[in-house]
């Protein structure tokens, strides 16, 4: 390995994740769309979503995932929290923000930073490469990176090419100080001209021209589709380069759940095995922001994942939009 040019003094010092108790099924969509469990699984890899329930939003899926991340956690304690970052695109309200709402929910003190982000899909990601700048410069020492989202209420569930793609869930990720660098290659971008491709209008609701007052999600999947081809190896040469890494140096790559198909093509591009990808499409479809937790914390509980071990996270969704990053699991 050569020397690493982008690192920070800082590593994940545990993880939490949480997808509610409702449940939709390929066989739920057969009988109100014009689709089949064949094609959603041949085209997509999804089988289940979870979808919240009715009064359940963003910020309570962000407290259960912190409250998971407490549960399997007894040494973590929120008071030594300094900073609050949230990664969602369907927050509770323009304002107040998610984090604002778990800066009150846990009475943690008015001098914690409360940050949302935008980053759709790549939020996670995004998330802790702004933590580890935040304690690289030595501003704070512990960061909280939640990522929650409930993308199932932003569905046009009469339109069958995204109706069946999204289910809710959170995700949380305690980021902390350590003399011992354990994160690495930070890397990030946006491509605003391929907002077309997937979007959600809110206050204005003209976009390239067309008019859709709808304030639902939009994608054009195929358009989607060829720009992570596209983008994301060339984002990954990036990221390993800025690392000091090769990709035989990784042992695990978690990249966005947006579709199993693509997440095999992309490891044959790359090349990378299968094998050695974490996904968690089959069972919660396109979670946006909280895919790679779904995916992280059930490979971290099994002990597939292992201290010592490197992970390759990789970003990317609406806007467009794209962040990754390497971790030394810990
Ligand atoms: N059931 C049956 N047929 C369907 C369905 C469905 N659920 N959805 C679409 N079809 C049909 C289409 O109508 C079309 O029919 P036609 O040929 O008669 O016109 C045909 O299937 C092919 O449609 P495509 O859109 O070309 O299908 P594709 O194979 O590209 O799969 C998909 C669509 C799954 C959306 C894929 O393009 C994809 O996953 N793209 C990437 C999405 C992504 O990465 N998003 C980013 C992150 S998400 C975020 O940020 C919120």
């Amino acid at each position: 390995m050569r020397s690493p040019i982008v690192w920070a003094p800082a590593r994940i010092a545990a993880v939490g994740a949480h997808a509610p108790e409702g449940v939709l099924t390929n066989a739920d969509f057969e009988r109100r769309l014009d689709t089949s469990d064949e094609w959603i699984v041949k085209r997509t890899g999804i089988r289940r979503r979870h979808v919240a329930a009715d009064g359940q939003y963003t910020s309570h899926l962000a407290i259960a995932a912190v409250d998971d991340l407490l549960a399997h956690n007894p040494g973590v304690h929120l008071e030594h929290v300094d900073y609050l970052i949230v990664g969602s695109s369907t927050p509770d309200y323009a304002y107040p923000s998610v984090s604002a709402i778990l800066q009150a929910h846990y009475r943690l003190p008015k001098t914690v930073g409360a940050l949302d982000i935008s980053t759709a899909c790549a939020g996670f990601a995004y998330g802790i490469n702004l933590a580890a700048g935040l304690i690289g410069t030595r501003q704070v020492k512990r960061v909280l990176v939640v990522v929650a989202d409930t993308l199932t209420r932003s569905v046009d569930y009469t339109d069958r090419s995204t109706a069946v793609l999204f289910g809710d869930g959170g995700g949380a990720a305690l980021i902390e100080y350590s003399a011992e660098p354990a994160i690495f290659g930070m890397d990030a971008g946006a491509d605003g001209n391929g907002g077309k491709f997937l979007y959600r209008t809110g206050l204005r609701t003209e976009i390239n021209g067309v008019e859709d007052a709808s304030r639902l999600l939009r994608q054009e999947g195929s358009a989607v589709y060829r720009w992570v081809m596209e983008n994301i190896p060339a984002a990954i040469e990036r990221i390993l380069e800025r690392a000091g890494m090769e990709l035989g140096d990784i042992d695990w790559f978690v990249p966005h759940s947006a579709n199993l198909r693509m997440i095999e093509a992309l490891d044959k591009r790359l090349p990378f095995p299968v094998e050695r990808t974490l996904f968690s499409i089959e069972e919660y479809g396109n979670t946006s922001a909280v895919s790679i937790p779904l995916a992280l914390v059930p490979a971290v509980r099994d002990g597939r994942v292992k201290p010592g071990q490197r992970l390759l996270l990789m970003g990317f969704g609406g806007g467009l939009v794209m962040a990754g990053n390497v971790v030394l699991w810990t």
